[in-house]
């Protein structure tokens, strides 16, 4: 062999493609209508105008042949179905917490459970909610609080567990409102925060605080895998550890957990709710059957709980990981080496371009993540995804403030895209940063009154 070759600088893609979707080149003229067409609201845009779709990572991932090889396998019978028990024994191989409710996706999840313990007068510790968790919690009655470690809120700091929940703040809250606090919440990884990875260390800390306040601790688990490999790769004593030992050490620190399957699940659909706690999983099945199905398949057909299955049994593969985490780190370094301000280290899902550093001629309340993302789609077809004022500057009691800060989300649908598709990404980011100080805000024209994101309509100013 020769020299070096044993540990090759290029990391390649773990997979040859098997089956390939078309992209349709569009032109800027044509673009620059389907934005005026979409109100600027990259939501509302006909995908096929997309050329290369970082909106999210979820559900958008290519599926791999042993997984539409498990859909032929599905069994559609209302109760009992043999999928149902694959899935069962694929989740328990990782998560082995004993009460598992299948749900759509993670959503249907967080739904029923804070519609159990949320309410008016409680208050859900978090490091950082996700946008649709903190509206299931606010949608109860319940007031979302961030509790995220002070690096987690500076896009620049470098800390290696920049999602890590600062434990000092949990126990104050704890000390001053125990009583309405019905569970503590650990994203992992952080998603709103930038993907970023919470440490088993800082989950022991949270564990311990939990126990001394007898409060149950939750894992918000989407993607639990990349965070997984973070540990693995930055923690003190992992580093020989495989995969899903590191996941069941996670799994025992925690009392339940909400997940989207359509991040680390690998599959297009799906999610569920998993508890310890006998009396709160019957209130949840409950809940699950008035709202999402019968308790062996919830809200999937059989086919999507054999995908998930499988899923489950591929993304906690080391090679998938490194190559996951690899390839995002890519495009990071690429920006970052272009003079892109970005939210650093860079996560596992996506990288983050952090709006409010590059646009400081834009004010928040004039969304500067939204110009970005907008002149992102205008000038290459690329559609991210504005985490920002757009997002959380909206509160329940109707005012607006700016929200902690304003990124671009650029969001890596797992397996999906090439090298070439990323070092074309590179080029349009780069252009539209050269060209910063030209781009615009935007006023809402018209929003609904929760999640105003998803369909509100904006104007550009100026
Ligand atoms: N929690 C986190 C951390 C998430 O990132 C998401 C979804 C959810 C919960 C809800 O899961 O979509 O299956 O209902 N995040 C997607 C995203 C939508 O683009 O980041 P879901």
């Amino acid at each position: 062999m020769l020299a070096g070759m044993d540990r090759p600088r290029t990391i390649i893609e773990p997979f040859r493609i098997h089956a390939v979707e078309p992209i349709r080149i569009t032109s800027r003229k044509e673009r620059a209508a389907a934005l005026e067409e979409a109100g600027w609201n990259l939501f509302s845009i006909h995908a096929d105008d997309v050329l290369i779709d970082l909106l999210t990572d979820s559900g958008t991932g290519a599926m791999s042949r042993d997984q539409w090889a498990a859909i032929q396998h599905g069994d559609e019978s209302y109760a009992g179905s043999p999928s149902w028990y694959e899935f069962l024994r694929s989740v328990q191989e990782l998560w082995p917490l004993p009460h598992v409710i299948p749900t759509h996706q993670g959503r249907a999840a967080e739904k029923i459970l804070f519609t159990v313990i949320g309410g008016a007068g409680k208050v859900i510790p978090n490091n950082t909610h996700f946008d649709t968790t903190r509206a299931n919690v606010e949608f109860s009655g319940a007031e979302a609080v961030d509790l995220v470690i002070a690096e987690g809120r500076d896009p620049a700091a470098i800390h290696p567990f920049k999602g890590n929940m600062d434990v000092a703040a949990l126990e104050s809250l704890l000390a001053e409102r125990a009583d309405d606090v019905p569970v503590v919440f650990v994203t992992v990884t952080n998603n709103s925060g930038g993907g970023q990875p919470v440490s088993l260390e800082n989950l022991r800390a949270v564990r311990a605080v939990c126990d001394r306040y007898a409060k149950p601790l939750f894992l918000d688990a989407c993607r639990f895998a990349e965070n997984t490999w973070f540990i693995k790769t930055r923690e003190a004593g992992q580093a020989d550890r495989a995969i899903p030992d590191i996941v069941r050490d996670m799994a025992a620190l925690a009392d339940g957990m909400t997940m989207s399957a359509k991040k680390d699940g690998l599959a297009n659909i799906g999610g569920w709710l998993a508890v310890r706690d006998d009396r709160l999983a019957e209130q949840c099945r409950n809940m699950l059957i008035l709202t999402e199905g019968f308790p062996t398949y919830g809200g999937l057909a059989g086919r999507d709980l054999e995908a998930i299955a499988q899923g489950l049994r591929e993304v906690v593969d080391e090679d998938y990981l490194r190559y996951r985490i690899r390839s995002t780190a890519y495009l990071g370094e690429a920006l970052a080496a272009a003079g892109v301000p970005l939210v650093q280290p860079f996560g596992g899902h996506a990288i983050y371009l952090d709006a409010r550093a590059l646009l400081p001629h834009i004010p928040p309340l004039e969304y500067p993540g939204q110009a970005l993302a907008v002149a992102l789609y205008l000038e290459g077809g690329i559609r991210g995804c504005e985490i920002g004022t757009v997002m959380f500057g909206r509160h329940p009691d109707g005012s607006e403030t700016p929200a902690a800060m304003d990124l671009v989300r650029l969001a890596i649908p797992r397996r999906t895209y090439t090298q070439s598709h990323v070092d074309y990404v590179i080029e349009v980011v780069t252009a539209v940063a050269g060209g910063a100080a030209g781009l615009r805000g935007y006023r809402i024209a018209d929003e609904p009154p929760a999640l105003r994101h998803f369909t509100a309509r904006f104007e550009p100013l100026g």
